[in-house]
């Protein structure tokens, strides 16, 4: 078996946001990997950057002409060699010479084509025979702040988290429950309510953010009893979209209210309680380490997640730790480039009590490598929609993944991560 890279084969494809988007073929003398690139919309400041100037035309000629001659009789099976040979040409700290989105489609292809190569799935390629855990599905049921149009609920989103299943075609069931009780729930609920929904597959409705978590509560309960286990939910308050630098104060648009830091704790903290609820993710501004760390000694049996405060790098991970800021971390490749840099920020995560949780964006494709990062670095959670075409993809990979474990597949232990 052999996984010399022969060649990169580059074109431009398209987003579920119909935006354009990066995708690289690896192919090498006994395999074969494709991946093509997501986009966020609520991006975090400390991100990479997408593409080079001259946008995905410009990266599609860099793959062409400098980076597969350069990458061309590399071992496909040394991720890592790949992953820095990405940086070395790229030459910056941000991949603002190749994008982002281009190393991200490299790296994961390669790491596709290396799997392929020894006739292996991804995630028993990465993570060997121990890769037998499946992780729980955060699933947008509700959206609002920027990823929807029109009035909507000031936090963006609202993810049931079927923590009672003991399968993971169970916890989907649960969470398509869910999502299918809140559309009727809102159609009888709300005149205005014609069936949006946002580029995750969740209902945008205007309604209030204290309607939208009684809604959540009450299709929870509902789908809970009738399945005969345990769902509840969380919330990505995605904070940096509704902090002002200048009034120091988060301004909640539909509310009509602002609530200043402490204000934002006290408000956090009742609804955790109230809802009980076992997820918040950014739950403050992406450079407000010491109130994520306040939130955290509060909180109980709650996960404090940061995105955009650490958006996949290593470095503020690093601070976070220092300062106990978090339990949680969004997992995002494409926040920091490479799966080696990902990786990286995986075990670091691990080593220190933080739960990792493998994320989509809302501009994705039908890409379904997210799911086996999951079960190959033994993340408990994955944030996806749960309908939806390229939540599906991703969906679906882990249902095959399941049925090709068999019995030697089981659930992620949550009570760890609370
Ligand atoms: P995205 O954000 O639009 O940047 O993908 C989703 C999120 O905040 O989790
Ligand atoms: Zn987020």
């Amino acid at each position: 078996m052999s996984s010399i890279i022969e060649d990169l084969i580059t074109r431009k494809v398209f987003n579920n946001r119909g935006e354009e988007t990066i995708e690289v073929d690896v192919i090498t003398t006994n395999g074969f990997g494709r991946a093509s690139a997501p986009a966020g919309k609520s991006r975090g400041k400390n991100e990479v950057v997408y593409y080079p100037q001259g946008g995905i035309d410009e990266a599609v000629k860099k793959v062409d002409e400098q980076i597969a001659p350069e990458l061309a009789g590399l071992n496909a099976d040394f991720q890592e060699e790949i992953d820095i040979s990405l940086h070395e040409i790229d030459g910056t700290t941000n991949f603002k010479g190749i994008g982002g989105n281009t190393a991200y489609a490299i790296s994961l292809a390669n790491a596709e084509a290396a799997a392929n190569s020894h006739s292996l799935l991804l995630c028993q390629f990465i993570g060997g025979t121990a890769a037998n855990m499946l992780p729980y599905p955060l699933g947008n049921c509700l959206s609002g702040g920027q990823h929807a149009r029109g009035k909507a609920p000031d936090f963006q989103e609202f993810l049931a988290l079927p923590h009672g299943a003991t399968t993971f075609l169970e916890a989907q069931t649960a969470n398509t429950s869910i999502h299918r009780r809140i559309g009727d729930m809102l159609k009888r609920k709300s005149t205005g309510f014609n069936g949006g929904k946002s580029d995750e597959g969740a209902w945008i409705a205007n309604i209030s953010g204290e309607e939208a978590f009684e809604t959540m509560a009450k299709a929870c309960e509902e789908a809970g009893n009738e399945l005969d286990f345990e769902c509840g939910f969380g919330i990505d308050c995605a904070s940096s979209s509704l902090w002002r630098e200048k009034e120091e104060k988060y301004i909640y648009e539909q509310e009509g209210r602002k609530r200043d830091t402490a204000e934002q704790i006290e408000y956090l903290l009742e609804l955790i309680e109230k809802y009980h609820l076992r997820y918040v993710e950014d739950p403050f501004h992406e450079e407000d380490f010491d109130s994520h760390a306040e939130l955290t000694k509060k909180a109980k049996n709650c996960l404090i997640c940061g995105d955009d405060l650490f958006t996949t790098n290593n470095e503020r991970l690093n601070l976070g730790i220092r300062q106990k800021a978090g339990n949680a971390i969004i997992i995002k490749v494409n926040q920091v480039g490479t799966l080696t840099d990902a990786a990286d920020t995986i075990e670091n995560a691990q080593r220190h009590g933080y739960a990792t949780v493998v994320s989509h964006r809302s501009g994705d494709t039908s890409d379904w490598h997210i799911a086996h990062l999951a079960v190959a670095y033994k993340c408990p959670l994955i944030k996806t929609g749960v309908v939806e075409g390229a939540r599906i993809a991703k969906l679906n990979e882990l249902l095959r993944i399941e049925h090709f474990l068999g019995s030697r597949a089981r659930m992620a232990d949550l009570k760890l991560a609370w």
